[in-house]
């Protein structure tokens, strides 16, 4: 096709779906700030993932049955008969636990930088909406390949609710859609997890980079580069986001994500049981519980939380709680500053004891429940909410280093 042709197929577009118009409003025309870094690349990161999840959802639905009779019987089809079917069950399993890697990744960035802050606090509400469904979302997953951790742990789950007065009953009995978990439940929760959550959740993901390009991205400094603009309007300390971070940067860091991604895909899908629960390849026994019935990582941190209140409706408030704090986290900061670069001692050793206290946490949500393991959860509960709680206290009373006024490049 000759160069005008090909423009005037363009132009005739153009003039029906602003193609272009978009692309350079997000892509060629979007100023993004000049000092990204490392931390800048999970977003993109968790797209990809996304994406992946997708494609390998759609190709494992062709062979998977979501019957009670069926479902455990499939997979094993899927991994054992079907050609390269283990490596799309495995694209999509080892992908779940990769999607929470990059998105815990990216959540921290935000409150490191402190991007949650005006004017991006419907940027992180969104982003919490998103993160609630996709727990959802992999939960659902969980249940479908009918094993045995896919049984009781969705038991355990639904049970929760079960603690709500009055309702609580009646509650679990609506979502199983049984009287027990059974495949009427396995249903349901397949039509939800193929359809109905994954296209939430690309709509929830769509409005989440409209949100964001209609403010424009932080950036490690915190710093607003909107303040210093050139003779056409653009920000001095930014540069087009194609191509300087899609091919400057992304591929670099997404040709890096894909040797780790491949590496365990390839040589430990099953990652010593923490992506792949070993009583998990073991058919659904409605008879026989599993001895220890251990959430998978990227939950367990709530787990432990919710576990560390001895009362069952405390401890499910106590859950509930510390995933609701963190939508009110934009609220809650009052600092001058966004960026921890420039905010005083307090809040930086708030973000670091946050961050130890909820590594611990994950990893005594999969481990058996000691005297001295709770005793350690809960103090890593109490310092969990602290970080919140005390937040409007010292990111107000706390001394701040003085703010560039354009970034740095560190
Ligand atoms: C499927 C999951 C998600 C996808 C695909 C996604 C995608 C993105 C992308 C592409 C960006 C711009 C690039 C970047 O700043 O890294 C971004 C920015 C952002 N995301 Fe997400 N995101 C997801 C989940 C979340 C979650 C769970 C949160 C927080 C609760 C969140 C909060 C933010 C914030 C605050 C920004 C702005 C960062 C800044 O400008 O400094 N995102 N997201």
């Amino acid at each position: 096709m000759s160069g005008t042709t090909k423009n005037g197929l363009m132009h005739w577009i153009d003039q029906r779906l602003p193609v272009t118009a978009t692309l350079e409003k997000h892509v060629t025309k979007y100023y993004a700030p000049s000092n990204f870094n490392f931390w800048y690349i999970f977003g993109v990161l968790s797209m990809l993932v996304l994406v992946n999840q997708i494609l390998s959802g759609i190709w494992l639905t062709m062979k998977y049955v979501p019957s009670a009779d069926e479902a455990f019987r499939s997979v094993e089809y899927i991994m054992r008969d079907v050609e390269y079917g283990w490596l799309i069950r495995y694209m999509h399993s080892t992908g779940a636990s990769a999607f929470f890697v990059v998105v815990y990744l990216h959540m921290f960035r935000a409150i490191l930088y402190g991007s949650y802050q005006k004017p991006r606090e419907l940027v992180w509400l969104i982003g919490m909406a998103i993160y609630l469904l996709l727990t959802a979302e992999a939960f659902l997953g969980y249940v479908l390949p009918w094993g045995q951790m896919s049984y009781w742990g969705a038991q355990v789950i639904i049970n929760l609710f079960g603690a709500i007065p009055v309702i609580g009953d009646d509650l679990t009995t609506w979502i199983r859609g049984d009287f027990m978990v059974s495949g009427i439940t396995l249903n349901r929760f397949f039509a939800l997890h193929v359809i109905a959550l994954p296209l939430l959740l690309v709509a929830l993901v769509f409005l989440h980079i409209v949100a964001l390009h209609e403010v424009g991205s932080n950036n490690p400094d915190g710093v607003d580069i909107k303040k210093h603009l050139d003779e056409q309007g653009k920000p001095l300390d930014s540069v087009p986001f194609h191509p300087n971070y899609t091919i400057g940067k992304d591929l670099m860091g997404i040709a890096v994500f894909l040797i780790v991604f491949c590496g365990v895909l390839f040589f430990a899908p099953e990652m010593g049981g923490y992506f792949l629960e070993h009583p998990n390849f073991e058919p659904a026994n409605t008879l026989k519980t599993p001895e220890h019935i251990a959430p998978v990582w990227y939950v367990a941190g709530f787990y432990a939380i919710l576990s560390s209140v001895p009362d069952k409706l405390g401890g499910v408030i106590a859950m509930g709680a510390a995933i609701a704090i963190l939508f009110v986290l934009p609220w809650l900061d009052r600092s001058p500053v966004r960026s921890w670069r420039y905010k005083g001692w307090m809040s930086k050793t708030a973000i670091v004891l946050f961050a130890i206290s909820f590594v611990i946490l994950t990893y005594l949500g999969g481990v058996p429940q000691t005297p001295e393991n709770i005793i350690v959860a809960r103090a890593c509960s109490v310092l969990y909410f602290l970080f919140f709680l005390l937040m409007p206290i010292y990111t107000k009373i706390e001394k701040t280093k003085p703010v560039p006024e354009r970034v740095t490049h560190r």
